[in-house]
């Protein structure tokens, strides 16, 4: 507790989670009400698992009928939202669903949020980008996330990209979290490799971002009475810690091997931790500058994450020491030498991302020292995100950011890697 943190906390209102929990979610919901369902996933889950066939079959036995759509694809578009919007209002006829259950990654939850938006009288997406000055009408959203990384299934946002400028949009609002947040662990044990980096990568992203973000007493709310972020609290930091202590243990066992279980599972709570925290705080110029990474390369969220987020902690040594010495500590870092602890602990975040086989530099990611001016712009163009960095110069210290993760040099180490 601190007495001037100010809390406006956000969690789904149903948080389930455990092994074989899924089989509990076609009883739950009947006893909710609901009646008739939308599933979003994707090819790879009607395709190659089990999963939607059991789960339409157990819903219907409970009297819940369900369409399911499995248009999903990996970072969904403003136009695939469209379609599918289309594709469902056409399939339901007269009848409207009460709810839609997300089954996927990231990439399917997001646009069953958009669709809980669209659904509802099929209007096309774009007219929910930006800021809602009144909370949206929507359908209420189950999901059932099957990586242990991006935390979806507690935030407030869905993230589109606009094919037109190829940029990513947000759709923010309270009224999007889900309902109800099942997690079970089993649903990622077949995530190949790639997958399993990237989104465990931004799950301690998360973690530690939010962890070292601004606190909530500083944080501008811009008069929202419902903010979907609003700074980190006590509350935040405890799921943080727990997240970060889960990823040190975990994220490099459970890609060394998927079928690690216990890595797995560790990595499910991870995931889910940190968004508790992150999805009531919000994230700063890790996301931020990833954000216009993945504007120039196209490369995927977690990867543009991990690349920045070494270079991110060695900005933050001094302004946020205590707190980097803390997660040192959580991943082992032991030198007696406070300060030496401190400036260890980018080049072992730098050490996870390539034992990750992710690039560790934005010159290995394909960008050119050319494109670095372009970058800065594009990235303090996410003012939402760069507003909540805890620094006084945030261009200046976004600068000297992407210098560094372009040649691969940390300030507190002043080497070569
Ligand atoms: N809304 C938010 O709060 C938020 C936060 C972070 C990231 N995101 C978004 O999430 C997306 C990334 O999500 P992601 O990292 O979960 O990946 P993803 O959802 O894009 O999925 C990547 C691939 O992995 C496959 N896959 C997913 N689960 C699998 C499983 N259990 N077994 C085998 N294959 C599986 C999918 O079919 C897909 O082909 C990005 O679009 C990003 O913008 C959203």
């Amino acid at each position: 507790m601190r007495s001037n943190d100010v809390i406006h906390f956000c969690p789904p209102a149903r948080v389930v989670i455990g092994c074989g929990s899924r089989a509990q979610l076609p009883g739950l919901l009947q006893r909710l009400g609901y009646r008739r369902g939308v599933l979003v996933t994707d090819a790879y889950f009607t395709g190659h698992t089990p999963w939607v066939r059991e789960y339409v079959q157990a819903a219907q036995a409970c009297g819940i009928e369900t369409v399911v759509y499995d248009g999903g694809m990996p970072d969904p578009t403003t136009t695939l939202c469209d379609a599918a919007t289309r594709q469902l209002l056409e399939q339901l006829g007269q009848v409207r669903p009460d709810h839609v259950v997300a089954l996927g990654g990231g990439s399917n939850i997001d646009l069953a949020k958009a669709l809980c938006l669209t659904l509802v009288d099929g209007s096309p997406i774009k007219d929910f980008v930006g800021a809602m000055p009144q909370a949206p009408r929507c359908l209420p959203l189950v999901a059932v996330p099957t990586t242990a990384g991006t935390g979806s299934e507690a935030t407030p946002g869905a993230i589109l990209v606009d094919p037109e400028n190829a940029t990513k949009v947000a759709v923010m609002d309270n009224q999007l979290r889900p309902v109800i947040a099942l997690i079970d662990p089993e649903f990622t044990y077949s995530c190949p490799p790639k997958v399993t980096a990237d989104a465990g990568i931004d799950a301690l992203t998360h973690a530690v971002e939010s962890y070292l973000t601004l606190d909530c007493f500083e944080f501008d709310r811009q008069g929202n009475p419902d903010p979907g972020y609003s700074g980190r609290s006590t509350l935040t930091m405890s799921f943080a810690r727990e997240a970060i202590s889960l990823c040190a243990r975990f994220l490099l066992r459970a890609y060394a091997d998927g079928g690690d279980k216990e890595a797995r599972i560790g990595m499910a709570y991870a995931s889910h931790y940190a968004a508790l925290s992150y999805g009531s705080s919000g994230l700063n110029a890790v996301h931020g500058i990833a954000y216009a990474v993945a504007g120039l390369t196209h490369k995927s969220h977690g990867s543009t994450n991990a690349v920045m987020l070494p270079y991110v902690l060695d900005e933050l040594a001094s302004v946020r020491r205590a707190e980097m010495l803390d997660v040192a500590r959580i991943f082992g870092i032991d030198d007696a030498d406070e300060d030496a602890a401190v400036g260890r602990l980018p080049m072992l975040v730098r050490d996870i991302v390539a034992k990750l086989g992710i690039p560790a530099t934005l010159a290995e990611f394909g960008i050119g020292r050319e494109q670095l001016p372009e970058l800065l712009k594009d990235a303090l163009q996410v003012t939402r995100l760069a507003s909540a960095f805890p620094v006084a110069d945030v261009p200046a210290a976004y600068a000297r950011i992407i210098e560094r993760a372009f040649e691969g040099r940390f300030l507190h180490e002043g080497a070569l890697l």
